[in-house]
């Protein structure tokens, strides 16, 4: 899929941002890799930590639907939905991608139009990271499994 493509579906999704509170419109487009493409929004909350960004928001609609295989996500936001600066995703959002998503290969595209953007890879990004290789059994005989004795 082209970038431009993708691009348009996150600054489409952008004005349908629940934000009562910070007034900071967030979008993503998430591609996966058979092709589909699902957006989301953040969507604040009156006791704030309920609040989930766009991309968190992006990422659960795909994974509610089956997809566990992901290719890049786009995301554009701006105050009142006007997009004038690059908006990187948070450190919690980065987290949710490293589940799904090989480092080395998930393209981050932080978008200010269709043909201004910046483009970075999760590992880029989110360096030195745990993952779910972490908590993987150790298969060597005299390895066992390093939460046995928690
Ligand atoms: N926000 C996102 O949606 N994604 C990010 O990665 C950064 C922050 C949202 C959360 C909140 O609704 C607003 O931006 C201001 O923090």
């Amino acid at each position: 899929m082209e970038r431009k493509t993708l691009i348009r579906a996150a600054i489409d999704a952008l004005p349908t941002a629940y934000t009562p509170y910070s007034h900071f419109h967030v979008a993503a487009a998430l591609l996966c890799k058979d092709g589909t493409v699902y957006t989301g929004i953040n969507i604040e909350n009156a006791a704030y930590t309920p609040t989930v960004c766009a991309e968190r928001s992006a990422f659960f609609r795909a994974v509610n639907e089956g997809k566990r295989e992901f290719e890049a996500i786009v995301i554009c936001g701006g105050m009142n939905g006007q997009v004038s600066e690059y908006c990187a995703p948070c450190g919690v959002c980065r987290q949710v991608m490293r589940e799904f998503c090989d480092p080395a290969a998930f393209k981050i595209i932080l978008a200010k139009s269709e043909t201004e953007y910046k483009e970075f890879t999760l590992e880029e990004l989110l360096p030195v990271s745990f993952g779910p290789d972490n908590l993987r059994e150790p298969d060597t005989a005299e390895g066992g499994c390093p939460h046995a004795d928690v």
